[in-house]
């Protein structure tokens, strides 16, 4: 069939209707993405690639955060092997003074177990005043360095078999004032304690010992249990000038000293520790008497009591 329509010839092309061209025109134009659509779609696009960089950042965070636990245990492990070195140097720091501190004993005539005798003494008493443990251990420690100071005074005074002239008395009394200049210096707290110790134990509660004439609880504690056991030791202990007394008798007079030379509450926590203490000096007494019979005499280290 032929039509022909504003002179063109038509060859059997089916004619459309106007409103079927209309729909097809507007289901075309609503096919193409609309402004809003774009913007959509480019709002897709970058949220997919913060997601990547998201992503990426939190891998890099593992791999900082595995890292720096790693970085932390090697803090740690060197944190450690400082403090074992700071011990280490603490220790032998300590050992060195006490080896000073027994010369000076046997630069005295002492036995080197008198030192020994004296931190045990110290540790019960301590304990029975009710000091912590830890406190209890460095007084042990500590106050075995009491007369380190005795290795500042001569030979001829300290080692003198015969009774001392005033003068001699006068130099000997300075061994406190040295011992604590000697270990003062340092700020380890073992040897700050046993610089207050070897300072204050030639006090008396009363006021009449030296070198500063301090009176009560003027007095450190450590000062106060320290001169008592001093006092029990040297008593209690044969010197080259004269025969050990007998521990009652020592016990006795110590009693009558409660609170003249030495603190009440010291001499009642000693009273309530000398089972122990008097323990202690027959298990030191027996190890002293072997070493002597021994060829080294005081050399070695049979004057540790474990
Ligand atoms: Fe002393
Ligand atoms: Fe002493």
């Amino acid at each position: 069939m032929t039509s022909r329509t504003n002179g063109l010839r038509h060859h059997d092309v089916p004619a459309l209707d106007e409103e079927e061209i209309m729909s097809t025109l507007l289901s075309f134009h609503s096919a193409q993405p609309t402004l809003e659509q774009g913007e959509a779609c480019a709002e897709t696009a970058r949220q997919t690639a913060l997601e990547k960089e998201l992503e990426q950042a939190r891998r890099e965070l593992a791999a900082m955060r595995m890292q720096l636990s790693s970085v932390e245990a090697d803090v740690t492990a060197i944190r450690k092997e400082r403090d074992w070195a700071l011990r280490a140097l603490t220790d032998l720091r300590s050992e060195t003074f006490l080896d000073l501190a027994r010369s000076a004993e046997r630069h005295d005539g002492e036995s080197p177990m008198h030192t020994t005798r004296i931190g045990l003494y110290t540790g019960l008493i301590a304990a029975e005043l009710g000091c912590p443990s830890g406190l209890c251990r460095m007084l042990e420690k500590a106050s075995q360095l009491h007369d380190i100071g005795k290795i500042g005074i001569h030979a001829s005074i300290i080692g003198k078999p015969g009774p001392l002239t005033t003068e001699e008395w006068r130099v000997v009394r300075e061994h406190p004032r040295i011992g604590a200049s000697i270990i003062g210096e340092s700020e380890e707290p073992m040897l700050q304690l046993a610089a207050e110790i070897a300072m204050t134990h030639h006090e008396h509660f009363n006021g009449g010992g030296y070198p500063q004439g301090l009176a009560g609880e003027r007095i450190p504690l450590a000062g106060r249990i320290v001169g008592l056991a001093d006092f029990f030791d040297a008593l209690t202990t044969e010197r080259s000038y004269r025969p050990a007394r007998p521990v009652a008798e020592v016990i006795e007079m110590i009693r009558e000293r409660r609170g003249e030379q030495f603190d009440p509450v010291v001499v009642d926590a000693f009273m309530r520790a000398t089972e122990r203490i008097e323990r202690v000096l027959q298990l030191t007494a027996r190890q002293e008497a072997t070493a002597l019979a021994n060829a080294t005499g005081w050399d070695g280290d049979w004057w540790m009591v474990t």
